[in-house]
């Protein structure tokens, strides 16, 4: 979707379309309103004092402008109340009316926007791209139509900065799509070797250096764990690593991203119910993709190592069993208790490797347990961390993202739940505190390095549409991890 921003009057309103946010107290703040009220004789106010047009949160009239304005209807959306005007509820207005857009079958739109500040009208651009995806990728005859330009207009500002603006969210919005088509392709369309494949054309395209590592060299280092997952599969488990270098000195952020391209369960299997979802098992590796892709866009003066942890989990022949012992690349025993429990498995090496190819600060990004999803639902990812300081710049930038996100401890005490009666430690601790022993796992491989595991089980997925926002995969953390890449980037005099 284009979007354009423009600092202007009622006139220069380019489209047959109008969205008009108003509040539920009356009409939004400024000049642009109230002349669209007044050209249209009053319809606006005299519509809200009748209850014909409402200023509710996500409801929608469309009024006909019969030649009085040069558009042709003006879309109006409710925005709540006044007083809980927010990035979050800007957002969403911005979302509501881009997805009536699409139903409607409307390419085009101007959007007037009640408030110049910085902050919702980047949380305008991020909420429309948000709401101009469709999961829907694979249907013929399509119902809905993509928006192709958005133009958003504010009566004061200064245009310049404000366009910045707006162009800055509209990357993290597309990078936030792209995670999310990523996610929403089924296990057959995308195979570690068509992930992998997809990688190297985003980094060509976009200037980032790209390695992807093959079986062969992964046994040469000793990366056995991710090994162990893939051997159920005929797919070959590929680990990209794609780089930008944005400074000389300074830090190296590592994300390693889980990416099981579908999750049967492998030997310890799981029930038929819903093992559909296990397409979306690649959600944390689809967010490290879609922030390079962002990364690379805005160029931050800071160095980022992006690594994708690429494998099916299938029973095949040859698929590791329940007993098994793997050894990771960092030479720890690993005793396989459940064939379920693979997404640490590949993320042990991913973060080694991550390790080895320089990262001084780690997050990774993971669909890693249901157990998650039990203890916070689908409303915040959890957040575990191993320095309180690393763990906090985490927890602001999604703060500032506008992503909810929990912090959950991590006491040594939960280690003994991993304990192994053959192997340094158990691939699983048990049922009590599930999410918590999976990031105890994966801490034995991330050295001294300060280090954050994302638990996106509950959050990359909504199996609920709401007006602003379609059903299906959510590109969670994209928005967060290019705000705290941001905010490791050494200032060069502009920003
Ligand atoms: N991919 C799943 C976790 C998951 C569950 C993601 C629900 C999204 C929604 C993961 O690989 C898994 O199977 N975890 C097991 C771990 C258990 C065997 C210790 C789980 O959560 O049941
Ligand atoms: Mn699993
Ligand atoms: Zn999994």
């Amino acid at each position: 979707m284009q979007i354009s921003l423009r600092v202007g009057r009622l006139q220069d309103a380019a489209s047959d379309t109008l969205i008009l946010p108003v509040f539920e107290e009356g009409l939004a703040g400024d000049g642009l309103t109230a002349e669209i009220d007044s050209r249209l004789d009053g319809a606006l106010t005299q519509g809200i004092h009748a209850r014909q047009v409402s200023g509710k949160l996500h409801s929608i009239s469309n009024l006909l402008t019969l030649g009085k304005l040069a558009a042709a209807h003006v879309l109006v959306v409710g925005a709540g109340k006044e007083a809980d005007w927010s990035a979050k509820t800007a957002r969403r207005v911005a979302g509501t009316a881009i997805r009536r857009l699409r139903a409607d079958r409307q390419s085009a739109a101007t959007l007037i926007w009640p408030h110049s500040d910085v902050e919702s009208i980047a949380a305008a651009v991020h909420g429309a791209q948000l709401a101009n995806f469709s999961p829907g990728q694979y249907k013929t005859g399509n119902a809905e139509e993509d928006v192709q330009s958005l133009e958003i207009l504010v009566s004061e500002g200064d245009s310049e900065s404000l366009t910045q603006v707006a162009e800055k969210a509209r990357i993290i919005g597309q990078a936030s799509n792209l995670a999310r088509s990523v996610a929403n392709e089924p296990g057959n369309k995308l195979t570690p070797a068509i992930f992998a494949e997809k990688a190297r054309e985003l980094a060509e395209a976009s200037g980032l250096q790209i390695e992807v590592m093959e079986e062969a060299e992964m046994f040469e280092k000793g990366y056995g764990a991710i090994l162990g997952v893939s051997r159920g599969s005929d797919e070959p488990a590929k680990l990209v690593t794609m780089r930008y270098n944005g400074s000389e000195s300074g830090p190296t952020i590592g994300l390693v991203g889980k990416g099981i391209t579908f999750d049967s369960g492998g030997i310890s299997i799981k029930p038929a119910a819903d093992m559909h979802i296990m397409k979306t098992d690649m959600s944390g590796a689809a967010a490290v993709l879609g922030t390079m892709q962002a990364v690379a866009q805005l160029k931050p003066r800071v160095n980022v190592i992006g690594v994708l942890c690429l494998s099916e989990n299938l029973p095949g022949p040859r698929a590791v069993k329940p007993g098994d012992l793997l050894s990771a690349g960092n030479g720890k025993t690993i005793e396989v208790l459940n064939t379920d429990a693979e997404g640490r498995l590949v993320l042990a090496d991913g973060l080694v490797h991550a390790r080895e190819q320089g990262a001084t600060h780690l997050v990774d990004i993971a669909t890693l347990t249901g157990s998650c999803v039990v203890a916070l639902g689908r409303i915040n990812t959890g957040v575990f961390g191993s320095a309180q300081e690393w763990t906090d710049k985490v927890l602001d930038a999604a703060q500032h993202a506008g992503e909810g996100m929990w912090q959950m401890p991590l006491d040594p005490e939960y280690r003994e739940q991993l304990e192994s009666d053959v192997a340094d430690i158990a691939n699983v601790g048990g049922r009590e505190g599930g999410a918590i022993t999976a990031a105890t796992f994966l801490k034995e491989f991330t050295g001294d390095l300060p280090w954050v595991h994302l638990d996106i089980a509950g959050t990359s997925w909504q199996p609920k549409s709401v007006p602003y926002v379609a059903k299906g995969p959510t590109g969670v953390a994209v928005p967060t991890l290019t705000r705290l890449v941001e905010t490791m980037a050494t200032p060069d005099g502009t920003q």
